[in-house]
């Protein structure tokens, strides 16, 4: 039986895993709490971590896990940016969840801007208080907009075919573009002049971290729409609501933010909010915050527990090998070459 430490555990994690793990030889030990330094002594007897995005996977806990002998960190979550895989290196290996369900992310980023711009949100709120006056809540067409796509990978695409869909003209900025994908690439530059809805789909990491910064923003349009399905990092979030005081900024739609870890997937509804900025934020009319919602639906729910499971069973059966391992050898995880035909290390 391989014996898996299961943090940041949620009623509907449970449920998924529970139907993909136990007949398959594998052991959940569900902890509500996050990984982190003070929790990571919960993972002592365990062969694996399963750990979430906001689980904090740093080269100390890594070292605790190495010297409890826990051979395994299994993501949930695509993103990687809260483990430290350099320090995980040579110490214990690192499998995610590539993709769930990119479709899951896309619809919701579209499903956010159109809340946003159409003011649905606000309509429902008046007219379950019977109030149908239609003041204060005009909208604008997507068609014919250009929405710029920063990151076209899984989700970016599908989201650009969504935007095609809804007759936008596309722009898109990618560190690596997509050969043959008939996407129109331009500079970050000409991308935050042209665009009128600027949408996040790209990781976080260190050349990312505030991407979207005070400089950015000033050489955006007037009125612009900021969507970020993404990873809170890659926002100031200072600058935002800097830019939407000035009016710049024309809306924000956020499903993440910088500071989310100990806030977002909890119910804070009876505490005083200590994050000022992520309450002036929500303060604001024209910004719609998700709490990382954007991957929850049901068949992501299931693709990530049936990739989790068949990750941690590949890893400890045969030969050891699981291609969705993350490995650092090259120092370019982005882009590393390694053959999937043996382990990172
Ligand atoms: P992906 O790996 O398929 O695509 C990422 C794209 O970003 C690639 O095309 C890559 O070349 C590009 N990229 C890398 N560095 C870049 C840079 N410096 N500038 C511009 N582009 C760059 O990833 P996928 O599956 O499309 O996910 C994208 C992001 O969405 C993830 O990194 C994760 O942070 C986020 N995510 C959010 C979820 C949510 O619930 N809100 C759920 C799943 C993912």
């Amino acid at each position: 039986m391989i014996k898996v430490a299961f943090y940041d555990a949620k009623e509907y994690d449970k449920a998924s895993f529970e139907r993909y793990g136990q007949t398959q030889d594998v052991q959940f030990r569900y902890f509500e709490a996050k990984l982190n330094e003070d929790t990571v002594e919960l993972a002592k007897g365990s062969d694996a971590v399963c750990v979430f995005v906001n689980d904090s996977v740093s080269a100390a806990v890594i070292d605790k896990l190495y010297e409890y002998g826990v051979k395994l960190i299994a993501l949930r979550s695509a993103g990687y940016n809260n483990v430290d895989v350099q320090a995980a290196f040579g110490k214990v290996h690192v499998v995610h969840v590539p993709a769930y369900s990119p479709y899951a992310v896309a619809e919701h980023a579209m499903a956010l801007l159109l809340t946003s711009i159409r003011r649905i949100h606000k309509a429902y709120n008046r007219t379950r208080e019977f109030n149908f006056s239609l003041s204060g809540l005009t909208g604008f067409d997507l068609h014919g907009k250009t929405v710029g796509v920063i990151g076209t990978g899984k989700i970016g695409r599908i989201f650009v075919d969504i935007c095609r869909g809804f007759g936008m003209r596309v722009v898109a900025y990618d560190a690596y573009p997509a050969k043959d994908s008939g996407i129109e690439y331009v500079s970050l530059e000409d991308l935050f002049r042209e665009s009128d809805v600027i949408s996040l789909h790209c990781p976080l990491t260190d050349s990312t971290r505030h991407l979207i910064d005070e400089d950015a923003i000033r050489q955006m349009k007037k009125g612009v729409v900021i969507v970020n399905t993404s990873r809170g990092g890659l926002i100031d979030a200072e600058a935002l609501l800097n830019g939407i005081k000035e009016r710049k900024i024309g809306a924000a739609c956020l499903d993440v933010y910088e500071e989310e870890a100990d806030i977002f997937f909890e119910d804070r509804s009876g505490h005083i909010m200590n994050d000022e900025l992520l309450a002036r934020l929500i303060s604001m009319p024209n910004v719609i915050i998700t709490s990382h919602q954007a991957f929850l639906t049901k068949e992501a729910l299931d693709n990530i527990a049936e990739t989790t499971v068949n990750n941690i069973l590949s890893y400890f059966s045969g030969d050891g090998i699981c291609d969705n391992e993350l490995c650092y050898r090259c120092g370019n995880i982005e882009r590393c070459k390694k053959e999937r035909k043996e382990r990172c290390f």
